[in-house]
């Protein structure tokens, strides 16, 4: 998702919007650029891909200044053209903007009848030349801004810079978050506090609806009626460590390797008899819920559908895992009694945030688990939940998925024992299993290798199929995510009881089968499906304990051996090799694992 920094101070702008916006690189962008006032003057530079094409173009044609917008852009409407890149400026006002623009064409008639003109293909671009026709009818910088976000609909974080005033940014935030960051006579604007790591520490979050005139010395909030507020500063110590691959090539390798530590961190949270008592959560009425919905997107909602079987199993509660896209669109009731629980890395993912809108309209129980706290559905939830995964700067969720799945599990475990459905040696026993966790990730991580030998195979073809039963079924949908988005392969998973209902017609030599099958009491089911693809000429791939790859042994293309686990942990020690299967697939096909193609970290649009 598009990224956005802004920076007033004494030094010149230009480098430090470059490096901010590296910062911002992992949220996915396919196009960047700056705009700078010098001497009275708006200078821009904008191109097209990676940023290092924008880094190059300001070597061969720098920009000066100590005053600039930048932004990396992707692209929601008009393609990624060095045209449609931001900043987009009208006479004397330039901006850069994350969000769309719902009434981007009445706006742009309405413009065009005044005799304005446009150059681009995006909805951004009335944003300056309508605050620009407010300047011309003589309002001032914060009437032509307020007037201007008064009239655009739908959701924005905005930056204004004008030519005649070298101390002032503007900004406008709705349902896309915005920073300050303050240091010395220097002050900064951005996206994400993760672009001012380094270079300050004291972070004002704008809420919904707010503006803001910042200057070297001071910064002025507006609420969303316009009156003058004060919001208060918080003290973000992000790492800058976390920004580094730390000898990895990749920040998704690095990320799949940090598991062990975050999951044993994320375990030690969830373990205690009555952690939920000393959470936000604790005052949610858990003895008399009747129902949970598990609400996500992406690799988010297959942690979901994973733990809909640990709510059913453990809590005796009936849980519906839907995707979040679909569930606001559906008018979804929502019971009294039911607890809608929503999963999401960043917080700030457009299609979650409206379902737990939806919900909380409905004045339903809400309990967002989170990877942000001070994202916006932690700001406007009841009750949220951290899942202890530390920064995660790779496109590809790979440790905050497990570690949702951690803190899923152990909600339902403890919401199981609240409920008196399991015995205190019970839960002492799944405990003891969960306690083992961290080491068996590592076993697992040191199959990497082997997983490399693999990826070789499958990055021949153009399809690749997951099966599972049980929670191998939403691991498999997990481990076909990852798959597709970091190597593009095309490759779709499934239940595998579904495979002789029509996709079996798919199977033949060029279209290999990964088969996650534990040697549980689901195994040899799992395995009569291994039959039927081989004796269609289909390759299949392995994935079970010592037992179960003894079983099926010299039938099959490949097996990985894992560690023998209980069903219940299953989806996070199995993920881990589709992980890295994943990453291993896509370097093999020199790709950008790290940032792929159309991908972004956090998609904020809906
Ligand atoms: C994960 O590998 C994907 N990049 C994507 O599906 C992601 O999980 C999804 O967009 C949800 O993001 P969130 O967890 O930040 O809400």
């Amino acid at each position: 998702m598009c990224g956005i920094i802004g920076y007033l101070g004494n030094n010149e702008a230009s480098p430090i919007l470059l490096e901010s916006l590296r910062r911002l690189e992992y949220r996915g962008y396919d196009s960047a650029g700056i705009t700078t006032i010098h001497r009275g003057k708006l200078q821009t530079r904008k191109a097209a891909g990676r940023l290092v094409n924008l880094s190059d173009l300001l070597v061969r044609d720098p920009i000066r200044g100590a005053i600039g917008i930048g932004h990396t852009r992707w692209a929601t409407h008009g393609k990624a053209t060095v045209n449609n890149a931001h900043p987009h400026s009208s006479n004397n006002v330039s901006v850069v903007h994350n969000g769309i623009i719902e009434n981007h064409r009445e706006i742009k008639k309405h413009l065009i009848l005044k005799g304005y003109s446009f150059g681009s293909e995006t909805d951004t671009e009335v944003i300056p030349v309508l605050c620009q026709k407010f300047l011309d009818q003589g309002c001032s910088y914060k009437g032509s801004v307020h007037k201007t976000v008064d009239m655009l609909k739908g959701q924005f974080a905005i930056c204004f810079l004008f030519e005649k005033n070298d101390d002032l940014i503007f900004l406008a935030r709705r349902g896309s978050p915005l920073v300050i960051g303050h240091g010395a006579s220097t002050m900064y604007v951005a996206s994400d506090a993760l672009a001012l790591a380094g270079l300050t520490k004291e972070i004002t979050y704008l809420e919904d609806g707010d503006t803001a005139a910042v200057s070297r010395n001071k910064a002025t909030i507006y609420s969303k009626d316009h009156q003058e507020t004060k919001r208060p500063k918080s003290i973000v110590s992000i790492n800058a460590i976390d920004l580094h691959k730390r000898g990895f090539k990749h920040f998704m390798l690095k990320e799949i390797h940090e598991q062990p530590k975050v999951l044993a961190k994320a375990i030690e949270n969830v373990s205690a008899d009555n952690w939920l008592a000393s959470t936000s959560a604790s005052s949610l009425p858990f003895k008399e819920l009747e129902g949970i919905n598990l609400l996500g997107c992406g690799t988010a909602a297959y942690a979901c559908a994973v733990a809909s079987y640990w709510f059913e199993n453990l809590a005796k509660l009936p849980g519906r895992a839907e995707i979040a896209s679909e569930f606001k669109y559906r008018n979804a009731m929502i019971k009294p009694n039911d607890l809608s629980i929503f999963v999401s890395q960043s917080g700030e993912t457009a299609d979650t945030l409206a379902a737990l809108r939806y919900v909380i309209d409905q004045q339903g129980h809400n309990l967002s688990l989170l990877n942000n706290l001070i994202s916006t559905m932690a700001k406007e939830g009841t009750h949220s939940l951290p899942i202890h995964a530390d920064l995660e700067i790779s496109v590809a969720s790979t440790k905050a998925f497990t570690c949702q799945l951690i803190v899923l599990l152990g909600l339902a475990l403890a919401i199981g024992k609240i409920r008196n459905k399991l015995e205190q040696h019970e839960y002492n026993e799944f405990q003891e299993v969960i306690s083992h966790i961290p080491a068996l990730t590592n076993i697992v991580l040191g199959l990497s290798d082997e997983v490399r030998k693999i990826a070789q195979f499958i990055s021949e073809f153009p399809n690749a199929l997951f099966i599972g039963r049980g929670l191998m079924y939403p691991t498999a949908l997990e481990g076909a995510l990852k798959l597709k988005e970091i190597s593009y392969i095309h490759s779709e998973g499934m239940a595998a009881g579904e495979l002789k209902h029509g996709p079996i017609s798919l199977i033949e030599k060029s279209f290999p089968t990964i088969v996650l099958a534990p040697s549980d009491h689901l195994f040899e089911k799992t395995k009569s499906n291994m039959v039927e693809i081989q004796s269609r000429n289909g390759p299949i791939i392995l994935l079970s304990d010592a037992d179960g790859v003894e079983d099926i042994s010299g039938e099959v293309d490949f097996s990985l051996t894992l560690p023998k686990v209980h069903s219940l942990v299953a989806p996070i020690i199995y993920s881990i090799p589709l992980q890295l299967l994943a990453y291993h697939t896509g370097v093999i096909k020199g790709l950008d694992v790290d940032n792929p193609r159309h991908l972004a970290k956090s998609v904020t649009v809906e």
